[in-house]
């Protein structure tokens, strides 16, 4: 098992009541599940994705990352786990304005002391989301779906064994979505890597292995659409 949420609850205080966002939410995920977690706006998935990454921490419940409880742990270990096992990709890229494309690919290796091969690899991926001769470019200087693919890049970098992506494809148009969706699956396979999905997106949750369906804070289904690919 790679990903355990156990009876996680988040808060915040409001004006005169308490913002119950999550309610409840237990789950397990076995390494290689892709998984997508759909729902209405404000329903908590982008909350969810935070605290299972370890980026937020849940006001009740435990969340164990490849068997550490990450829920518990100290802002430096969370960030240690996360250097070691988790990759990210956002809705709004994210990618360091003042690095160029090849400098983003690198940073998780050497965050990861793996300086010394960094450049060799990070090479090798942009090469491999189609991204070849593009490696001295700024972020400001790519269109979104090239960022994408920068991001998509900078995610497996570090061979993590689960990767979380918040709407991946929510700011791109359909055909370019489409060219980043298909090489987050390919690269999703040819590693092995978990891989956790956001989306409004029901042709892209399709792709997936299982569908959660967060509503107000709740898991109303849980559904599996078919056994992983690859154990
Ligand atoms: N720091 C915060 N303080 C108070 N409320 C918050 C905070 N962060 C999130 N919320 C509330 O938590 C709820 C869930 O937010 P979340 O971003 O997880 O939703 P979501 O399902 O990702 O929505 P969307 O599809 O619009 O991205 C929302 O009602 C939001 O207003
Ligand atoms: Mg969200």
């Amino acid at each position: 098992m790679i990903l355990e949420a156990k009876e996680i609850f988040k808060t915040y205080k409001g004006v005169n009541k308490e913002l119950t966002v999550l309610d409840n939410i237990n789950f397990q995920i076995e390494q290689a599940e892709t998984l997508a977690i759909v729902g209405p706006s404000g329903s908590g998935k982008t909350t969810l994705l935070g605290l299972c990454a370890g980026l937020d921490n849940p006001t009740s419940g435990l969340i164990q990352l490849a068997g550490e409880p990450i829920s518990q742990m100290t802002e430096n270990e969370k960030a240690d786990l996360r250097n070691r096992k988790v990759g990210f990709i956002f809705q709004n890229f994210q990618l360091l304005p003042t690095l160029t494309a090849l400098e983003n690919v690198m940073i998780p290796l050497e965050l990861q002391g793996r300086a010394k091969g960094a450049k060799a690899k990070a090479t090798e991926l942009l090469e491999r989301v189609g991204l070849a001769g593009r490696h001295h470019h700024y972020p400001s200087q790519l269109s979104g779906g090239e960022q994408q693919r920068v991001s998509l890049a900078r995610a497996f970098s570090n061979d993590p064994a689960i990767l979380f992506a918040d709407e991946p494809t929510g700011n791109l148009d359909e055909e370019t979505g489409l060219i980043v969706e298909n090489l987050l699956f390919e690269l999703n396979q040819e590693m092995k890597t978990t891989l956790v999905i956001v989306t409004h997106d029901l042709e892209l949750a399709n792709k997936t292995n299982r569908i959660i369906k967060l509503k107000g804070g709740k898991i109303i289904h849980d559904q599996f659409i078919k056994t992983a690919a690859i154990k």
